[in-house]
């Protein structure tokens, strides 16, 4: 059974509610772990008709890569059996998208992809596609510097709201990565998807993990108040081949491209941010301690002023007045991150450890001093996230125990609100500490 199997889909004669994101922030922000199920313990969402699903970008999220597990149109291929149709590829890199769509036909997706037509833009698409055909979603996996905007060529999704009013989409995170003074259009452009009563679902999967979900119900079933939250994320550098990635000025640094994923879940469990009370501090690559022996990039061809920072550690306060911490660390060489999240309450200690390659909970509870270990194997958080979305498109009841989105664009806002906080704080922590230290050289 797939989470939302049950309650009346199409054909169905009872009056159509509409879930959009909107009224998502009113539901219950949890998902029973049990009701998260592998996917191949699935079969593919019901009905016949197809589902015409358009790409924006071909790159490694929605085809996959040797970085990591993430593959969209592999879990749409099972979540969506017959049904998908890929109508169209719009990526600015053609041949890229051709090469995927020549692999996929050589496959047994093939009815999936026999028809997508590729478009360098999306006025492109837009003037050529065949109107008569009807979408149901867009999935957007372009890079987020050209998204998240109200400014044209950067506001895709105002595009797919104007020209296909109500329509869901899928958007990957983080929701943009323009200049700081860029962050009112992100919450701007959420505003609009609110109001259009588009179900859209923002990629933080690591929310959709079995384990995230068990330490909600431990939380919830316990009325628990969360009083601390302490994440580790070390990725392992060695293997991030991608120049841009090391650019601040090309993918905003590693707390707002990456750490975003841990800043989102200690938001999950934390609750909002007092953004005023952020403070970090970063450890630069021209400090002792930053040295890197096994860049697979050239870091020399990156101006000074972009080089992103080895280490960052950030605290800050929640509304609650719990306290939140977080430090990224980009020094691991090899292939897997080191992930950790502690969330602490009275009595009550939940880590979660290895979310991206063998989820593990750790549970301290009351009455006894050992931890308990629960692992989780096979969890699918990137299926899970899909899945629950499409539940949602296809599901026309309100069920109380149907699918949730859990990651909204405008909760994504304020992740990525979060996240430039953090790094601004670093920069700032910098800034003084080079200021101290040039009056230190000039009075000596
Ligand atoms: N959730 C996760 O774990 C996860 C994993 C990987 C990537 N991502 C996210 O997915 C997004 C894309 O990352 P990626 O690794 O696939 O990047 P990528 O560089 O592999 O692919 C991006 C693709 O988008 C295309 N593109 C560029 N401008 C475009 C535009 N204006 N319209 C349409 N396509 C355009 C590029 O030509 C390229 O083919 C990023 O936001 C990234 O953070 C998330």
């Amino acid at each position: 059974m797939t989470p939302a199997s049950g309650g009346p889909r199409r054909g169905s004669n009872k009056p159509i509610e509409r879930r959009g994101s909107s009224n998502v922030s009113s539901r219950r922000q949890s998902i029973d772990p049990s009701r998260l199920v592998r996917m191949d313990k699935v079969t593919h969402v019901g009905g016949t008709d197809n589902f015409n699903v358009v790409f924006i970008g071909a790159g490694n999220i929605m085809f996959g890569s040797d970085e990591g597990p993430w593959n969209h149109s592999f879990r749409f291929e099972h979540k969506l059996g017959l049904r998908l149709k890929v109508v169209a590829i719009v990526d600015p890199a053609v041949e890229r998208a051709k090469d995927v769509l020549r692999k996929k036909c050589d496959s047994f997706v093939v009815s999936a992809y026999q028809a997508t037509e590729v478009y360098k833009n999306f006025e492109e698409f837009l003037k050529q596609r065949d109107s008569s055909q009807r979408i149901n979603a867009f999935l957007i996996g372009s890079p987020p510097m050209f998204r998240g905007t109200t400014t044209s060529g950067r506001d895709i999704e105002m595009q797919i709201m104007k020209h296909f009013p109500g329509v869901a989409m899928f958007i990957e995170k983080p929701v943009a990565t323009g200049p700081k003074s860029e962050l009112d259009e992100a919450f701007k452009v959420s505003k609009s998807i609110t109001e259009s009563g588009a179900i859209c679902s923002v990629g933080y999967m690591l929310r959709y993990l079995k384990a995230v979900q068990m330490m909600k119900q431990i939380i919830e079933d316990n009325g628990l108040t969360v009083m601390a939250t302490i994440a580790r994320y070390a990725c392992a550098y060695e293997a991030i081949a991608k120049p841009d990635w090391w650019d601040k000025s090309k993918s905003a640094g590693p707390i707002i491209e990456q750490g975003t994923h841990f800043c989102d879940l200690s938001r999950y469990f934390g609750g909002e941010v007092d953004i005023s009370s952020v403070t970090a501090h970063s450890l630069e690559w021209d400090e002792n301690a930053g040295h890197l022996s096994k860049m697979s990039i050239d870091e020399s061809k990156i101006a000074p002023e972009n080089r992103i920072p080895r280490v960052t550690a950030a605290t800050w306060k929640y509304d609650s007045g719990a306290i939140g911490s977080f430090t990224h660390v980009a020094t691991l060489q090899g292939h897997n991150y080191s992930c950790e999240l502690e969330v602490h309450a009275d009595g009550y200690s939940l880590k979660l450890v290895n979310p991206y390659v063998q989820p593990m909970l750790y549970i301290r509870e009351p009455g006894d001093d050992h931890e308990r270990m629960v692992t989780f194997p096979d969890d699918d958080p990137f299926f899970s996230e899909v899945s629950n979305w499409i539940d949602i498109i296809e599901d026309i009841e309100e069920d109380p125990d149907a699918a949730q989105i859990l990651s909204s664009y405008e909760d994504a806002c304020r992740t990525y609100e979060l996240t430039w906080a953090i790094r601004e704080a670093s920069e700032r922590s910098r800034a003084a500490k080079l200021a101290a230290s040039n009056v230190k050289v000039e009075s000596t």
